[in-house]
């Protein structure tokens, strides 16, 4: 099986990009990440794809006059590279309807929490706030909604009575380490479709 072109999409500091690449490595999965894609120049993300000698691109949204513009970009820069799969790995911007029809069902997010609790900005600080006893992570797949695609896989974490947000976020993150390399595996090797809102996979 040829590997699956990924393209990465980040904002920030790049761990689950990281992540995802030895993920793939340990589980021999058929899928390459080809391309990172920042909207931030500053993004640790970037150094992390030198340093591993995967291409990287900025694609800043203060180069383009509409949000369309700036989306109309990425994709340009992704098909360019043939990527298949986008993964987006702490990349802060909601998608527009194009980017979303570019890639139909093969946009993946991860989320600190179990969604559809906490969706959008400090998951784990509104999970503590709130006084849960479980939160976890979310891979799904993305539409044009906030965290509001079907789910793909989700990882659960005891909230213990002292955590804060950064205590409670570093382990929610070692769970998401290993869910998104999982989950983006098992959607190649299985079959699987969408009912509603529901993934199901052929098993
Ligand atoms: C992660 O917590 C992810 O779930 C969220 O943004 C954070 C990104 O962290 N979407 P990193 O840049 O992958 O380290």
């Amino acid at each position: 099986m040829t590997a699956v072109r990924v393209g990465v999409l980040l904002s920030g500091r790049g761990s689950n990009f990281s992540a995802l690449v030895a993920g793939f490595e340990r589980l021999r999965t058929p899928a390459q990440v080809v391309l990172v894609v920042s909207d931030e120049a500053t993004a640790g993300g970037l150094e992390r794809a030198t340093e591993m000698g995967i291409d990287s691109r900025v694609v800043s949204p203060k180069d383009y006059p509409t949000r369309a513009a700036h989306e109309a970009a990425m994709i340009a820069v992704l098909k360019d590279a043939g990527v298949e799969w986008v993964c987006l790995a702490g990349f802060m911007r909601i998608l527009g309807p194009d980017f979303v029809r570019a890639f139909p069902s093969r946009i993946l997010n991860i989320h600190p929490s179990l969604l559809p609790s906490f969706p959008g900005l400090h998951a784990q600080r509104q999970a503590v706030a709130y006084g849960v006893l479980w939160s976890g992570c979310t891979v799904h797949l993305v539409d044009e909604g906030l965290d509001s695609g079907p789910i793909v896989g989700q990882r659960v974490v005891r909230v213990l009575e002292d955590d804060t947000e950064e205590s409670l976020s570093s382990r929610i993150l070692e769970e998401e380490h290993k869910l998104y390399s999982e989950s983006l595996h098992r959607l190649l090797l299985v079959g699987w479709r969408i009912e509603g809102r529901r993934v199901l996979f052929d098993e």
